[in-house]
C-alpha cells in the first residue's frame, strides 16, 4: 500500500543518484509548489541545493520574511534573497497595460535570477512543475494561457545549460499538499491560495507606485486575516483585494474625502479554469469593509466582486 512517505523515499533516492556531487539551483516564490519542491531537495541533498527568492517588491505584507522563516529558518533550505524591489518598480513606472506589466516583470525576474544564479556553478535547475502543467504544455490549449501570459517563476534563462529537475511532475495539487505535510511543512503554508507570479502588480489597476502598493497590502492583509478568523479561508479557492484605478467621494466627520476604492474577490473553483464567486456572509463583508476604511489610509470605499469565471477571470488583470 503506497504512501506519501514511500514517495519521499523514492524521490530522495532518485534525486541523489541523479545529482551526485552536483549543485542544484531553483527559484522559490513562497507558493506551495516551489516550497514543497525546495524542501524535498533540501531533504535529498542538503546544501547542494541553493534556493533564490526574488523580492520583486510586489509581494504581500510580510511575505518575504515569512518565506525566509519557513524555508530557511524552519526547514534549513540554503536560501538567498535577491532584493529587486527598486529595479522592478522603476521598470514598472507609468505602466498600466496588464500584458506589458507581465512582460516587464517576467523579463526582470529572469535578469535578476540569472545574474545571481550564474555565480553558482550549478548543473541542475529545480522546477516545481506539476502534472497538470505537463499536460497543459503538451496540449498547448490551456484556455487561460491564451487569455493571459502566465509567467511562472523559474523560467530557464536561455544561455544556462542546466538540466531540469522536476520532482513533482507526476503529482496533482492535492498530492503536492499531502507531500508538503509529510515533509513537515505547516498546514497553513501548504493550504495557501495560489498567488500569481506578477504579484500585486496585476491586482493594482493603473499605476504601480509604492504608496498604492502599501494601500493594497494593508487592505489585503485585513481581508485575509478576517477570512481566516471566520474559518472560511480553506473553503475558498482564492481570495484577495484589488485596488481600482478610480477615486471616489466619501465623507469622514465633517470632511469630504476623495480616495481610492478597494474591490474584494473570493472564488470557489476546482481547477481555476472556471470559478464561482463565493457567497461570503454579510457580517464578514461588513466587518472587512469597516476595518479597511478605518484602518487603511487613502481608501474610502469597498466593493465586493460578484462575477464568476467565465465571463470574468479570477484576477482583474
Ligand atoms: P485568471 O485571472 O486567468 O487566473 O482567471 C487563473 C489563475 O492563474 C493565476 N494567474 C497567474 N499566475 N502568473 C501566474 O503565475 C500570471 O501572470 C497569472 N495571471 C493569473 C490566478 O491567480 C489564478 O490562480
Amino acid at each position: 500500500d503506497w504512501t506519501m512517505s514511500d514517495f519521499v523515499e523514492e524521490a530522495v533516492a532518485h534525486i541523489r543518484t541523479r545529482v551526485g556531487n552536483g549543485v542544484v539551483i531553483g527559484a522559490v516564490s513562497g507558493g506551495v509548489d516551489s516550497t514543497v519542491a525546495a524542501v524535498l531537495l533540501q531533504r535529498a541533498i542538503g546544501s547542494q541545493f541553493r534556493a533564490f527568492l526574488v523580492d520583486n517588491g510586489l509581494l504581500r505584507k510580510d511575505e518575504v520574511a515569512e518565506v525566509v522563516a519557513r524555508l530557511h529558518d524552519k526547514c534549513g533550505v540554503s536560501l538567498t534573497t535577491i532584493d529587486g524591489a527598486e529595479t522592478f518598480l522603476s521598470r514598472l513606472e507609468g505602466v498600466v497595460e496588464p500584458e506589458r506589466k507581465r512582460k516587464i516583470i517576467g523579463n526582470t525576474f529572469i535578469d535578476l535570477f540569472d545574474a545571481e544564479a550564474s555565480k553558482v556553478d550549478a548543473a541542475f535547475l529545480l522546477q516545481g512543475t506539476l502534472y497538470p502543467d505537463v499536460i497543459e504544455s503538451v496540449s498547448h490549449k490551456g484556455p487561460s494561457a491564451t487569455i493571459k501570459t502566465h509567467h511562472n517563476v523559474g523560467g530557464l534563462p536561455a544561455h544556462m545549460k542546466l538540466q531540469l529537475i522536476e520532482p513533482l511532475r507526476f503529482l496533482f495539487k492535492d498530492e503536492v499538499r499531502a507531500l508538503g505535510l509529510v515533509l513537515g511543512i505547516e498546514a497553513a503554508s501548504v493550504g495557501r491560495h495560489p498567488f500569481p507570479g506578477p504579484g500585486l502588480a496585476i491586482r493594482i489597476l493603473g499605476d504601480v507606485t509604492p504608496t498604492r502598493l502599501a494601500v493594497l497590502r494593508d487592505a489585503d492583509a485585513i481581508y485575509i486575516e478576517e477570512l481566516r478568523a471566520a474559518g472560511l479561508y480553506d473553503q475558498i479557492g482564492q481570495a484577495f483585494a484589488v485596488l481600482l484605478p478610480v477615486k471616489a467621494v466619501g465623507v469622514m466627520g465633517d470632511c469630504r474625502t476623495y480616495e481610492e476604492v478597494i474591490a474584494l474577490r473570493a472564488v470557489e473553483t476546482s481547477d481555476f479554469m472556471t470559478a464561482n464567486w463565493f457567497d461570503l456572509p454579510t457580517p464578514l463583508l461588513r466587518r472587512v469593509s469597516t476595518r479597511i476604511v478605518n484602518e487603511v489610509r487613502g481608501v474610502n470605499r469597498v466593493t465586493y466582486d460578484i462575477t464568476s469565471k467565465p465571463p470574468g477571470t479570477i484576477e482583474w488583470l
